[in-house]
């Protein structure tokens, strides 16, 4: 947990008031700054302490083999693991004799502060060596939004009380040590030096550039640095490069209040095809691109950009000034995991950290993309784009499991299946409708018929192909999709999984639709009018188990009649459950990891009625322990549909706190961009009930006692809305664009150029006690509730 509480709370910024090597790592990803094409750690530039060193570009990985006590066919036999490439962050410094180092000398005082509105990452330190050398430093870094191989810090030195000899060393640095590794599986595995040097020169004075390629992956990665420096006279600079290492040295002599200041920027590119030298000249333009603009012009182009952002995304709370700076922050974190990926994949940490070994899974499409779609379009466009762009290895991992159609991978950087563990990997085929459903979430929300023709239906296409190949008719003609793994880990190749289902039906009916829609190119692909109406079948039968003695769904096909787990008799230094009990075990027994049912009912609300979602609600948060942090953003929403306000207010603070409060307790490894999304998706999905599809954009909004107001914005069709909440009413405003229709509480508006105001309807009141298992209640809120 991140206690020291240094995190000041402000509406734009994360402000950490002091240094706590203890959560050193864990700010290193809350402090990290990215572009969705380049990402670094909020590591110190003197380059130690540090929890994890990490640079990473998306999509740049290691190839390593998966080694099995038991091999099995069609096991995955190489993974991927993120690299950490060449370091362009490392700025050291010596005063007089003695290196800054947090560790030695005395730290007045040290602070560093995330600016939402900026872009920046500026850090103020206060610091005495242990010979009483007094400097202070101040340095402000950024990943650019617009220029996107580009990072760049501004660093000062000054002398306080004596004239002291300063000496500044600007680096890049590859194949860096790695340290922790605690045997979590979610961390990732730990590479020895993966790069091969290709290439260290110097280019002239203050610039370096510097060539390596994986072993096995065989990818090639480029980074260079330029200096613009600015010191006394009599300043010196010298350049220097040779095996993993190039710097950059500077020494001068400060007097009192006199500065050093440099301006570092740093490029990266990589390619799997690319030449050596066109490498190195990538990596030099994308320099002078950036020297051009200077940094006063990177910094106002990073703000117009952001400015630009915040404008169609920005999320207003009044009453819980911990959400609204956890909301902005997690939108922040989300812009920054997506704004450039230009058809790469969104990670599960995004660029912050090497945790699931840099790998993107569902997360993506079921909460990342959602956020995206209607704040951000283009980033949850590329995304798909990328899906799109690894189809064919989907069509071939089908062909090799005996299916047909596109089976996309449960968890990847490159587009190949990496997870060794087929129960809830191979077997999680819910991927492929959670693609799909992204794919139509996002056309329904543009009405982007290109994309829909171009990248929608090919992937419709493909997974509806799968489970036609995974589904088959009983003898009574219903519909199943047996042995298969659903949402929730705690139960693996189970028969009829509701979410699985009910997902594969919107699937299997939006394929249907689209080939309809676009039968020429659907006819280029193969489909043909039996396909079709095979795929309507398949939907039309769909089998939905149901328990009638409970009067609840079941998660699966005898769910409900397992044995229940033994809450009472587990501690809670017994959770997770899966660092603590064999997977058996969870498997035969009544308990859910994370939300699985309960998010079927936010995603397909259509396919229960409002008492069936009240029963089914209080029977699975009974059963849910939230070891994951993708449940409690679908706990929020559902619990405000049913009329639990107080209780989705809850669950949202911990969606929205995860990563700053760590509740996960794996900040350190990078954020969870799931559980970020999840902060916006309990707030417009909960409290302001959004539901969107067909056509139709449904807002039922109710805020829970603590929150006096909330407002956000939605793009929508080429429009921008803005949705203004209080306790007694909600109005609507067309910001920009085409007039639109929405609904309020099933009442149909037109949105044009005035503002309409509707009251809200009281919410519904909850007919049922709802209990979660023993000391797996949402999490506390502030440290003064904490046990
Ligand atoms: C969850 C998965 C998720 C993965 C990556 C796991 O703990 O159970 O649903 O995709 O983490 O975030």
């Amino acid at each position: 947990m991140i206690r020291h509480t240094a995190f000041a709370l402000a509406p734009w910024s994360i402000r950490e008031s002091r240094l706590d090597l203890d959560v050193l790592a864990q700010t290193e990803s809350v402090f990290a700054l990215s572009n969705g094409h380049l990402g670094l750690r909020g590591n110190l530039e003197e380059g130690e302490p540090y929890g994890e060193p990490g640079t990473y570009l998306d999509g740049f990985y290691e190839a390593r083999p998966l080694p099995y006590a038991e091999a099995g066919y069609g096991y995955p036999e190489s993974g991927e693991t993120v690299v950490n490439v060449t370091n362009g962050k490392v700025i050291r410094l010596l005063v007089d004799d003695e290196p800054f180092d947090v560790r030695y000398g005395t730290l007045h005082q040290h602070e560093r502060v995330l600016d939402l509105r900026a872009g920046t990452l500026t850090r103020r330190a206060h610091w005495s060596s242990p010979t009483g050398g007094q400097v202070r430093i101040t340095s402000t870094r950024l990943v650019s939004f617009t220029h996107r191989a580009v990072a760049a810090i501004r660093y000062e030195v000054e002398a306080v009380d004596q004239p002291r000899n300063v000496v500044v060393q600007s680096e890049l640095v590859a194949n860096e040590t790695q340290q922790y590794m605690s045997g979590d599986p979610r961390e990732s595995a730990r590479l020895e030096s993966p790069l091969v040097l290709e290439e260290n020169v110097t280019v002239e004075d203050g610039m370096a550039i510097m060539v390596h390629h994986t072993r096995a992956s065989e990818l090639r990665v480029a980074a260079a640095m330029s200096h613009e420096i600015d010191g006394p006279d009599g300043t010196r600079i010298e350049t220097r490069g040779a095996g993993d290492v190039s710097r950059v040295t500077v020494a001068t002599r400060l007097s009192p209040g006199e500065r050093l200041r440099l301006v570092k920027y740093f490029s990266y590119g990589w390619s799997a095809q690319r030449s050596r030298p066109a490498m190195h000249d990538q990596v030099v333009a994308a320099l002078a691109a950036a020297r051009l603009v200077g940094w006063d012009g990177l910094c106002s182009d990073q703000r117009r950009f952001l400015d630009r952002f915040w404008e169609g995304a920005d999320v207003e709370v009044e009453g819980d000034a911990e959400v609204q700076q956890a909301v902005r922050f997690a939108l922040f974190h989300l812009l920054q995991s997506a704004a450039r990926l230009e058809d790469r994949p969104i990670p599960a940490k995004g660029l912050t950290g090497s945790g699931y070994d840099g790998h993107a899974f569902w997360d993506t499409e079921i909460f990342v993309l959602p956020v995206l779609t209607y704040t951000y379009p283009r980033a949850a466009a590329d995304a798909l784009e990328w899906r799109l762009s690894t189809i064919a290895r989907a069509r071939e991992n089908a062909r090799q499991l005996g299916l047909s159609g596109a089976a996309f991978p449960w968890r990847t950087i490159s587009g190949a299946e990496c997870s060794g563990y087929w129960p809830a990997g191979t077997a999680a085929f819910h991927v492929n409708a959670d693609i799909a459903h992204a794919a139509t979430q996002y056309v329904d929300a543009t009405g982007d018929t290109e994309f829909e023709r171009d990248t929608g239906l090919p992937l419709l296409i493909g997974t509806a192909r799968l489970w036609c190949a995974l589904g088959h008719h009983d003898a009574e003609g219903r519909y199943r999709i047996d042995g298969v793994t659903g949402p929730d880990e705690y139960s693996a190749v189970a028969d009829n999984n509701i979410y699985t289902n009910l997902m594969a039906q919107q699937n299997l009916r939006e394929a249907a639709e689209l080939s309809v829609r676009h039968p020429e190119r659907a006819r280029r692909l193969g489909v043909t009018d039996e396909e079709i109406a095979r795929w309507r079948d398949g939907a039309d039968a769909m089998s939905i188990p149901y328990d009638e003695r409970l009067q609840v769904h079941q998660q699966s096909e005898g769910f409900t009649q397992h044995g229940m787990w033994n809450f009472a008799a587990t501690g809670l230094s017994r959770y997770p459950l899966l660092l603590h009990f064999p997977y058996f075990d969870l498997y035969r027994r009544q308990v859910v990891k994370q939300a699985d049912l309960v998010l079927a009912m936010h995603l397909r609300g259509d396919a229960f009625t409002a008492g069936q979602k009240a029963r089914n609600f209080a029977y699975y948060e009974a059963l849910t322990v939230r070891d994951s942090s993708l449940s409690a953003c679908t706990q929020a929403v559902m619990a405000a549909e049913v009329g639990q306000l107080e209780l989705a207010y809850r669950y949202l603070g911990e969606a929205a706190l995860t990563d700053l409060a760590d509740l996960e307790h794996n900040t350190m490894d990078g954020l969870h961009m799931a559980s970020l999304a999840g902060a916006w998706i309990a707030l417009v999905a909960g409290f302001g009930g959004m539901r969107a599809g067909n056509g139709r954009l449904c807002l039922s909004p109710r805020l829970p006692e603590s929150l006096t107001r909330l407002c956000f914005r939605l793009c929508y069709r080429g429009s921008l809305v803005r949705i203004n909440v209080t306790s007694g009413e909600t109005t609507y405003w067309l910001l920009e664009g085409p007039p639109i229709t929405l609904t309020h509480h099933g009442e149909r508006l037109e949105l044009q150029g005035k503002p309409v105001t509707r009251p809200n309807p009281p919410a519904p009141q909850p007919g049922l006690t709802v209990t979660q298992p023993p000391g797996r209640e949402p999490a506390p809120r502030r440290p003064a509730e904490g046990p």
